[in-house]
């Protein structure tokens, strides 16, 4: 393995340093040599996704990592995705192609004002969404993804008193459909946030046969306007059960790349943002990732994820209390 202090010279980030014209091939020979796997968010791009060992949602690779035998797990996502998959397998090797990939949900809950923040709810419950740090996780009852966290929250007795962080539109809309008064950390996604309302209903006008699918990162008002909320892999599969022909997409475009797969014959519009001047629909924190820096990575195996072990130790808990009750609830 080289050193990577002569990647870093060779200028990892910006330049090609493989000289290889298929690095598809290569990088496929390279995750066999190694016994290696990658596993990919839906929102990479499509030449990640086609790649990959596994293509998920948030819950799915972290079920995934917490299974694989593979020595080596390239996490093509973000960097909470990794710590999540080094705090389920720790002795595994973690690596995320390009450690700039954050996100801004997780960046929008530091620990130390979330602990202060809990501590004045002693009685409470802490849920977070797994789009946190591991000292956030540290410092919860139970982490939840936008797949499960219905079903763990409804898990809760009525009378417990709850609190969500860090998305306070996936919080409110969990609030909305279980009758909770959960209390809301007050963060959100950027990417998500941006959708516009306005043009979402000019659209909706010109294709009004379309369904709109959001999730539930999205501010209320374009949940209202949703025909179904769902998670990345619930809205693929409504988008493929569903007998509609054209959808709305308000969420992060790269999903759309396993919607087209599961179903060639519709047609599906990524929701516009407020700006028509910029792609911000698309997660630029996910979109750091390339073919090019994924296969450096496996190369020269860095960068790596490391989380502290007394943080981990406390971390793994709650997710592990989500995996176990997601299992139970077939999810
Ligand atoms: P999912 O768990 O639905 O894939 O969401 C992850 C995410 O980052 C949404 O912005
Ligand atoms: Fe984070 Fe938003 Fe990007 Fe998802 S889309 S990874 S929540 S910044």
């Amino acid at each position: 393995m080289e050193r990577k202090e002569n990647w870093i010279k060779k200028g990892f980030v910006d330049e090609p340093i493989a000289n290889i014209d298929n690095l598809e091939d290569a990088f496929l020979k390279l995750k066999k040599e190694k016994n290696a796997v990658l596993m990919a968010h839906f929102y990479q791009e499509a030449r990640i996704q086609n790649i990959a060992d596994f293509v998920g949602d948030s819950l799915a690779l972290a079920q995934f990592a917490a299974k694989t035998d593979a020595e080596i797990i390239i996490v093509a996502g973000v960097h909470f995705m990794g710590e999540s998959a080094k705090i389920l397998a720790p002795h595994k090797t973690v690596l995320v192609p390009d450690l700039n990939a954050g996100c801004s949900l997780a960046d929008s809950c530091p620990p130390d004002e979330f602990s202060k923040f809990i501590a004045r709810y002693p009685d409470h419950k802490v849920i977070t969404y797994v789009n946190t740090s591991a000292e956030i996780k540290a410092l919860s009852d139970i982490v939840v993804t936008s797949t499960n966290a219905k079903a763990i929250v409804d898990s809760f007795a009525p009378d417990e008193k709850l609190i969500f962080g860090p998305d306070r539109n996936l919080g409110n809309y969990i609030n909305s459909i279980t009758g909770r008064e959960m209390v809301l950390w007050d963060g959100a996604c950027h990417v998500h946030e941006k959708f516009s309302l306005e043009k979402m209903l000019e659209l909706k006008a010109e294709n009004p046969d379309a369904e709109i699918l959001a999730h539930p990162e999205c501010k209320k008002q374009l949940l209202m306007v949703a025909d179904y909320i769902g998670s990345t892999s619930a809205l693929l599969k409504y988008s493929a059960l569903s007998s509609s022909n054209t959808f709305i997409v308000a969420t992060e475009s790269g999903i759309i790349h396993q919607m087209k797969l599961k179903s060639p014959q519709k047609i599906f519009i990524p929701a516009p943002p407020n700006d028509s001047t910029c792609a911000c629909n698309d997660c630029e924190f996910m979109r750091l990732n390339t073919l090019q820096k994924i296969y450096n990575a496996l190369k020269y195996e860095w960068p790596s994820i490391q989380v502290k072990e007394d943080t981990r130790l406390k971390a793994v808990k709650p997710i592990e209390r989500m995996l176990e009750l997601s299992a139970k609830l077939g999810l």
